[in-house]
């Protein structure tokens, strides 16, 4: 069984008092299973947690999650190791300021900065090589799933990470399927549509990797929230969810939390 994961994804969103709010407010919700204290508004929570915060306040928020049960984690990657490519994070950078994580080819880095495939994997690898753990996020346009090339495109964007990657460390991969048209749109794919993409790239890691393949989980992202969450992660292979604009709203959040750790499949 795949323990579910809910991760934020902040995006290019607020500042040193508006993410010491937000943290305090969902940290100070969250309840661990065993925990005896309850807080005030307190949400069950048995899943794996993280936040995917902008680089300048990693070090904030590693200070601010110290000991608890949200894990850090950053948006972007460098594909290189170290050296002359101004503005980039290498991953041991990262590694260093605490994350567990790291967003790889999320949609807008695809379409705003052009990175192909091949760089999506670059960045997965240097992740993986400092210990971290690469959410790679894999999904279609409109116009692609229009001309029916959904699984074309989508298997096209994980086969390339799967090409290079050494086998032993597939199970060390988060997979996100976020359909482009449903990011930050307010429209989400049926929990049928999502699943059906969902199976198909879970057919392919196990077709490749059969035992690790079935441990990876696939979390899905564009506008899940609070009303679609439960019914999405019901679906058999949406382990989780990679949240944008509900990421910023603790109750939301929270809600998303409680909805992951009450799925039972
Ligand atoms: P959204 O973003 O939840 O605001 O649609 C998801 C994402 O881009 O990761």
């Amino acid at each position: 069984m795949r323990r579910k994961f809910v991760a934020g994804n902040w995006k290019m969103n607020g500042s040193l008092a508006a993410n010491a709010a937000l943290l305090s407010q969902i940290q100070s919700a969250i309840q661990l299973p065993m925990q005896s204290k309850t807080p005030a508004v307190s949400v069950q929570a048995d899943c794996d947690i993280a936040v995917c915060v902008p680089a300048p306040y990693l070090a904030q928020c590693q200070a601010l999650l110290a000991g608890g049960p949200i894990a850090l984690g950053g948006q972007d990657v460098s594909a290189q190791t170290a050296g002359a490519f101004t503005g980039d994070t290498a991953a041991s950078m990262l590694h260093e300021l605490g994350c567990a994580y790291v967003i790889v080819g999320h949609s807008e880095r695809r379409a705003g900065y052009a990175e192909t495939n091949a760089q999506v994997a670059q960045k997965a690898l240097q992740a993986l090589a400092a210990g971290l753990t690469p959410i790679i996020c894999v999904g279609e346009t409109l116009a692609q799933r229009e001309a029916g090339q959904t699984n074309a495109i989508v298997g096209t964007q994980l086969a390339a990470l799967l090409d290079v990657l050494p086998a032993d460390q597939v199970g060390k991969l988060v997979v996100a399927y976020e359909p482009v048209w449903a990011i930050g749109t307010g429209k989400t794919a049926t929990p049928e549509m999502a699943q059906e993409v969902h199976a198909m790239l879970r057919a392919m890691l196990v077709a490749r990797h059969a035992q690790q393949g079935m441990t990876v989980r696939i979390l899905y992202g564009g506008s899940m929230k609070p009303e679609n969450a439960a019914e999405l992660m019901a679906m058999a292979d949406i382990d989780g969810g990679l949240i944008g604009g509900a990421a910023l709203k603790a109750a939301d959040f929270l809600a998303i939390i409680a909805a992951a750790s009450a799925v039972t499949k």
